[in-house]
């Protein structure tokens, strides 16, 4: 039996950086998100032959110490002896700092999950576990396990809804291609050296959850310049956290200031276009759809040749049974 599992990444607007101390991959700030429709994972879940656990990820087998403690958790959470092969095919850039890495362990923690109930004849795991799950693979894919606009309360092992992709429908995120090369540090190595290192780490963690309450707030009442203007300085803080630390970590390339330097200009020119970045190069603006084709634009004509994906409050995860012999299923296609 294979399980296929479709999940969309989570978009932070407001950043998680940081862990707890003590708890397994526990978040250390609040943050709110948006699950990006038109973005998609694939996994396909099969039981593993031997006693090890697989998983190739756009074509590459990855190191199985980074899935280790999920899998361990998967077994132990639903007293499963099954162990896994995994593939798993992203429709964008993965590892680059398009959130792979929650969409991927979102679609893992489903499939697996779906697998052990129906080999297993387990009982029907609850979303907060599902959710639980795949935080310990990644915290960002507690999130991604969810549809719409979600959070991740600070020290909270799971993630709930916040309001659903319907609360906002002209929502749109326009992530630039800045780089497609995976990145050199990732978000987990790159937010322990900052907790270790940076000076401006705790002042970060006391500071992210005031500026959640706020987002929370704007985004209830569909405020996108209160929202971008909070969504900018979540990000801006975040990295200046990590710029501060020992060495300094700065993921920005000249086309991202280019692009940072863009969406200012069209603010200026009465076009709301409000940047965000995570723990690479890409610039990932929000905006409406009204003004999307004017943000393409701005962008396009800061960069030159430029590359851009457009996403918007997506659905939940889809999860089914793969009938034998099939091929690998397609990515749905992005809502129209
Ligand atoms: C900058 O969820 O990838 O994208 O929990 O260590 O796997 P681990 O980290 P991860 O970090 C995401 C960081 C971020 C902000 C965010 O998504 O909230």
């Amino acid at each position: 039996m294979r399980v296929c599992a479709r999940a969309s990444p989570s978009l932070a607007l407001m950043k998680y950086w940081g862990k707890r101390e003590g708890g397994i991959n526990l978040p250390a700030t609040p943050s709110l998100a948006l699950t990006l429709g038109g973005l998609e994972t694939t996994t396909l879940v099969e039981p593993a032959q031997g006693d090890s656990d697989i998983v190739v990820v756009d074509g590459i087998e990855r190191d199985s110490a980074r899935y280790a403690p999920f899998f361990a958790e998967v077994r132990k959470r639903l007293r499963s002896r099954l162990h896994f092969q995994a593939e798993s095919r992203n429709s964008f850039p993965g590892g680059s700092g398009f959130a792979s890495s929650s969409s991927g362990f979102a679609a893992l923690a489903l499939a697996t999950a779906r697998l052990v109930q129906e080999l297993e004849e387990r009982a029907e795991p609850s979303l907060d576990l599902l959710s639980e799950l795949a935080r310990v693979g990644s915290a960002s894919a507690a999130r991604a396990v969810l549809g719409g606009f979600t959070q991740l309360p600070a020290g909270s092992p799971r993630a709930e809804a916040f309001l659903p992709a319907e609360h906002w429908p002209e929502f749109r995120v326009v992530a630039a291609i800045v780089a497609r090369g995976e990145k050199p540090l990732s978000s987990r190595a790159a937010m322990e050296a900052t907790r270790e290192t940076s000076p401006y780490y705790n002042e970060w963690i006391i500071d992210a959850p005031r500026l959640v309450t706020k987002a929370k707030d704007a985004l209830e009442s569909r405020d996108l310049p209160r929202l971008g203007a909070l969504a900018r300085l979540s990000y801006s803080r975040m990295h200046a956290s990590a710029l501060a630390a020992d060495p300094p970590l700065l993921y920005w390339l000249p086309e991202s200031v280019a692009l940072i330097r863009a969406c200012a200009s069209l603010r200026a020119a009465g076009i709301g276009a409000w940047e965000t970045m995570d723990a690479g190069p890409q610039v990932k603006v929000l905006c409406l759809a009204g003004d999307l084709e004017a943000v393409l634009a701005g962008l396009s004509a800061a960069v030159g040749k430029l590359e851009c994906l457009v996403a918007r409050p997506g659905p939940a995860p889809e999860v089914f049974i793969h009938e034998e012999g099939l091929a690998f299923p397609s990515h749905r296609l992005p809502p129209a």
